[in-house]
């Protein structure tokens, strides 16, 4: 059982101020009779009508996208008490991070309370590409390149980048900047493939997801998705998954 102006916001119908008002002015009834004490507990089978219009008592949907910074992890709750992704947004809804950044990787990540868009996301057969920037320990030779375009088996699985650009080098400090774009989304994924030919990964950032990046994103900050936004993320779904 839930406060009728809670459900009434959580619809998206308005907010719960303005939903508290409506009710005490008679405007709102729950299965045909006016309701007008704001205590009033509904439960998920009563039918709420708000100024004539019956109400759906889906959650409000909210889409975030942060610049995620190091030392979080990507969870709603911890229970070695590290901080998590979700103490970093501002909001009352109970949103989860879509797929995983490791603890130390910075960048690009989507929370949602939207089970479908998320599910759409992280679906293998949706490919939705994802850009890494990745500082490795040592200069890739034009041999290792040519390896890890032509893909490399991680757990048992070939995985071929679908782009993957080296920038700058570092001779002293022997480091090589490396921009890699995969679909692939399983845990450690691009530390796996630069492990695998003998160039461990030092830092991983995400530029990219999709169409999306963090330009005008300070680490730890983050917007709102736009109504478009989330429309070009659902319309990557695929057939049927
Ligand atoms: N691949 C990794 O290895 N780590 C991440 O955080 C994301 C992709």
């Amino acid at each position: 059982m839930e406060r009728l102006q809670k459900v009434i916001a959580n619809s998206g119908y308005t907010s719960r101020r303005k939903a508290e008002e409506l009710i005490i002015k008679g405007k709102v009834s729950v299965n045909g009779q006016i309701v007008n004490e704001l205590g009033t507990k509904v439960s998920e089978k009563d039918i709420i009508v708000v100024e004539g219009v019956t109400i759906n008592k889906a959650i409000r949907k909210v889409y975030y996208l942060l610049n995620k910074p190091s030392g979080y992890i990507c969870s709603v709750s911890d229970d070695k008490n590290r901080k998590v992704v979700t103490e970093l947004i501002d909001t009352s809804e109970r949103i989860y991070p879509v797929g995983r950044l490791d603890y130390d990787t910075t960048g690009l990540l989507l929370l949602t309370n939207d089970g479908d868009f998320a599910n759409i996301l992280m679906h293998p057969s949706n490919e939705v590409e994802k850009t890494y920037l990745a500082i490795v320990e040592g200069i890739l030779s034009p041999d290792e390149l040519y390896a890890l375009k032509a893909g490399v088996v991680i757990d048992g699985v070939k995985v071929i980048p679908k782009k993957i650009k080296l920038k700058s080098k570092d001779v002293e400090k022997n480091k090589q900047k490396v921009l890699i774009t995969i679909v692939e989304g399983r845990n450690h994924i691009v530390k796996k493939i630069f492990e695998s030919i003998g160039h461990p990964v030092n830092k991983l950032h995400r530029l990219k997801y999709a169409f999306l990046d963090v330009k005008g994103l300070q680490s730890g900050d983050y917007r709102c998705l736009t109504v478009s936004e989330v429309n070009k993320l659902k319309a990557l779904k695929k057939g049927i998954n």
